[in-house]
């Protein structure tokens, strides 16, 4: 018997791209990075290898989430997570402007840099600005022995494994999963969650495996959608709140390995200008999880609907029906928690990218002009 066996086909473990292999290997990714981390006895979480002492977390004034990419979207969730779980406000930079805007940092300033590679050359240098500025910098990374994880002076280790693929996805997820895991530790320390609460979000997070498992089981309609948008030059997603967050990462993903130009916008923000755009039969790809705002998001949906735009909703089942009144087609996704829904709604837009992409026949793993580690400023 003649098999065809090289060692890049062998690390795919079967699947066509390393995107794919990661994007399935999510559930794993987000099992081991809470493993450990969670006390079931107490309902707490638990963050030894932390240095941060409870006297700094009590008096933490502000904090400032600085990354790139993929990365810096990650960071806008842990925006969400921070400010309703410790109640503490948080700003969000992209790396290579945070040093030159001056930024004011206190030794009360908690950074929080995210870094998959941990060698992104504009967040080593964002990390060494504000330790010079007397902050107390905190790293999400996924590579221990990195730069960033060097000089920083904590580190939150994602567990994702290696990421191959330029475009991240588990790297992402599992960098969310950090941070609810940290906010949940400030909460704890600040008294501004009680056990019931904390024991609420974490049964939910451990509940997160098994729907992403769930949903990778059921890409057809995604994939599908996906073939028809390859036909597209131009397209807007939207989304309120947390779902504004998560359209961001979506766009940037489809942007990168498709080369479909997109956008992503606050929902009830396109009014003020981006409307212009919408004309028939442009796709707008709006997700609409955040319950609290559904209404609003419809009225933003009947905007573009009413100038011809072609809608995509990404809801949960049970909006579906009431959706489809004022949407083309609708893709639904698990149910969790507001506050965790990126975790879930996340991955469809990292399948319509990879489907898009593979629809056009891109090199889905090495986009163009593109490195998987940017060790440049
Ligand atoms: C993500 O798909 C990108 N390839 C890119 O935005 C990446 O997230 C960014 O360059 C940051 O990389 P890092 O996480 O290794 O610092």
């Amino acid at each position: 018997i003649h098999v065809d066996w090289d060692a890049v086909t062998a690390e795919k473990g079967g699947y066509e791209h390393f995107m794919l292999k990661e994007i399935h290997e999510q559930p794993k990714a987000y099992r081991d990075t809470m493993l450990g981390r969670i006390d079931h006895a107490n309902h707490q979480v638990v963050l030894p290898e932390l240095k941060l002492s409870v006297e700094q977390i009590k008096n933490i004034r502000n904090v400032h989430i600085v990354a790139c990419g993929t990365a810096y979207n990650a960071g806008l969730i842990g925006r969400t997570v921070i400010e309703q779980f410790a109640r503490i406000p948080v700003e969000n930079d992209v790396a290579s402007e945070y040093r030159y805007r001056s930024p004011i940092i206190t030794p009360e300033t908690l950074v929080i840099v995210v870094s998959q590679s941990g060698e992104t050359a504009d967040t080593l240098a964002a990390l060494r600005e504000a330790r010079a500025n007397g902050a107390h910098v905190l790293a999400i990374t996924n590579v221990v022995g990195s730069s960033i994880a060097r000089d920083a002076d904590d580190v939150l280790v994602t567990l994702a494994g290696p990421e191959i693929a330029v475009a991240s996805t588990k790297a992402y997820t599992s960098q969310l999963i950090a941070f609810y895991l940290f906010g949940l530790y400030l909460a704890q320390v600040r008294g501004t969650m009680n056990k019931e609460e904390v024991a609420h979000v974490l049964a939910a997070m451990e509940a997160l495996p098994e729907q992403v498992e769930a949903m990778l089981g059921q890409a057809d309609p995604i994939k599908t959608y996906a073939e028809h948008i390859a036909k597209h030059k131009h397209l807007f997603f939207i989304g309120r709140g947390q779902d504004y967050a998560v359209v961001q990462e979506g766009s940037l993903k489809l942007k990168e390995i498709s080369y479909i130009h997109s956008e992503a916008y606050a929902a009830g923000e396109l009014k003020h200008g981006t409307l212009a755009l919408i004309e028939e039969g442009i796709p707008v790809i709006s997700l609409v999880t955040q319950e609290s705002v559904m209404e609003k998001t419809v009225s933003n949906i009947k905007e573009v609907k009413a100038r011809g735009a072609e809608v995509l909703a990404i809801s949960y089942e049970e909006h579906a029906a009431e959706l489809l009144k004022s949407v083309d087609h609708v893709i639904t996704i698990p149910k969790t928690l507001p506050i965790l829904t990126a975790a879930i709604s996340v991955v469809t837009l990292q399948l319509l990218a990879y489907y898009a992409s593979l629809a056009l026949g891109h090199d889905v793993d090495k986009p163009r002009n593109l490195a998987k580690s940017v060790t440049v400023e």
